[in-house]
């Protein structure tokens, strides 16, 4: 790969998305060789830690992540510098200043500078008025702003956001993050649509019953329940990783692949929207939470029972809900949607089912096609077949791909190739913000109809839901498609 220069300054640097996913991300670009000898990094956050303590904290994460080359990871982190900063204090961004110019003197970077925002939101915009207020961006080699979710809380808070982003940033320097743009399969969809004549031949109305995607978490809220409290599933898939999804499953064929292009109808197919009335999105939206079951002999206590979580909480930990497009060639099939925490087991899948129907073998089921983004990686292709040695008799046969679990663990994960796009410069897969804006509009709308209503419907913990997310299906002879 071709190496980039950078001085990439990370807000958040003692962060837990930092230490998850970044650092080793980071050093799955330093082993590729996009990130070689011209570079540093200079993490920040308040708390006051010297370089040697950061450089192990940046070792010990990439080793968790798996590495074990330890001469590749201390040459790694030789490149990490840190700095307690406090994001509200002006001086201090021109100490970061300095520092950013001495980094770049000594690793010859020649003036790239790569500000990523991966820490509290609030403070979001703070730190970008003040990165143009202190003149941190350089007069030579890029500029560019990596920024985390949340993008705000609501239409307003992301407007609010991106009116001071965009008074530092220009957008084409700016790269809104969804790490699902990241994951191969999610990419994987935009080919399965695009170079199968086959399968661009039934992508419309008259062929597809339904779509349906689910994002299922295992894990409960976690140690997040400061965040989440204020957030849900709404606001903290639907908004964000669901829509993406919907984009690529619901969009028109690009031109071509550039940014441009594919820009172009995502943004479409976010505009096609079908716009609920409140009325109607309390109709075609079910939430709930989950409560305390035991799962596998251990006991999991219900949302409201977490640590952090108030005891009367409001909060979805699950969504379920029907979309629809308006886009004539997918008008009237339903998207239906689905995530939440604490259900059956992890993963990620989309399911297309096309529409049975009258055959010379009489009334036979629609074929179903699914996509399986992730742990799994692959598809399967369900279809009606000649049963071995029978004349007539049909039988359901499944045509089964799954990449293999050590290539899906060789190949980069999400948050290397995203970083690596943003060196790159490409912004393929990143969120204009029309592209944002249409979905906080889309989901404002159902987070209204929710907080004038007091019920909260419930689901046991390790099972897939409310009872009302499967009703929202069977009211159109619809049934959630759920296969390992
Ligand atoms: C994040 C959410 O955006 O995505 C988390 O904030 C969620 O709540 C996570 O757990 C899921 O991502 P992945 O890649 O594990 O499916």
């Amino acid at each position: 790969s071709k190496e980039v220069n950078a001085v990439i300054i990370m807000f958040g640097g003692s962060g837990d998305l930092a230490h998850r996913k970044l650092y080793p991300a980071l050093f799955g670009l330093f082993q590729h060789g996009v990130l070689k000898d011209h570079f540093a990094v200079i993490g920040t956050a308040r708390r006051p830690w010297s370089d040697d303590h950061y450089q192990q904290i940046v070792a010990d994460s990439v080793r968790e992540a798996g590495a074990t080359d330890d001469q590749a990871i201390a040459a790694f982190a030789a490149h990490f510098c840190y700095q307690s900063h406090d994001v509200t204090d002006a001086d201090h961004y021109v100490t970061l200043k300095q520092l950013a110019a001495k980094l770049d003197d000594q690793y010859e970077v020649g003036g790239n500078r790569l500000y990523y925002m991966a820490m509290a939101p609030t403070f979001f915009s703070t730190i970008a008025t003040h990165l143009k207020s202190e003149e941190l961006l350089t007069e030579q080699g890029f500029n560019r702003l990596i920024i985390e979710k949340p993008f705000g809380h609501d239409y307003a808070s992301a407007k609010a956001l991106n009116d001071a982003i965009t008074g530092t940033f220009k957008e084409d320097q700016i790269y809104r993050i969804d790490h699902y743009l990241g994951k191969d399969m999610a990419q994987a969809i935009l080919a399965l649509r695009f170079a199968n004549p086959w399968l661009k031949g039934v992508w419309n109305k008259d062929y597809i019953k339904d779509i349906q995607i689910t994002l299922a978490e295992a894990v409960g809220v976690e140690e997040r329940a400061g965040y989440y409290e204020t957030a849900g599933a709404l606001r903290d898939m639907v908004q964000n990783h669901v829509m993406q999804l919907v984009a690529y499953l619901t969009m028109d064929e690009p031109k071509s692949l550039t940014p441009e292009a594919i820009h172009q109808v995502k943004a479409k197919a976010f505009d096609d929207l079908h716009r609920y009335t409140e009325a109607e999105a309390k109709q075609n939206f079910v939430r709930a939470q989950y409560t305390a079951a035991t799962i596998d002999g251990q006991a999991v206590p219900g949302y409201r029972e977490e640590d952090g979580v108030a005891k009367d909480s409001m909060t979805d930990t699950f969504v379920a809900g029907k979309i629809l497009t308006d886009n004539p060639n997918l008008a009237g099939v339903p998207i239906f949607i689905r995530t939440g925490k604490r259900l059956t087991r992890k993963s990620t899948q989309v399911t297309v089912t096309l529409k049975g129907g009258a055959s010379p073998f009489g009334q036979v089921k629609g074929n179903q096609l699914t996509i399986y983004i992730e742990p799994n990686e692959g598809y399967t292709l369900e279809i009606n077949a000649k049963k071995l040695g029978e004349t007539t008799t049909l039988e359901r046969e499944w045509l089964n791909m799954r990449h293999e679990p050590q290539a899906v663990k060789d190949a980069p994960e999400a948050y290397e190739r995203l970083i690596g796009d943003v060196l790159a410069g490409d912004q393929t897969n990143f969120n204009h913000w029309n592209e944002l804006a249409q979905t906080w509009r889309y989901v404002d709308v159902i987070s209204k109809a929710w907080a004038k209503d007091q019920t909260m419907p419930t689901y046991e913990a390790g099972s897939m839901g409310p009872k009302a997310a499967f009703d929202l299906l069977k009211a159109g002879d619809h049934d959630w498609y759920w296969q390992p």
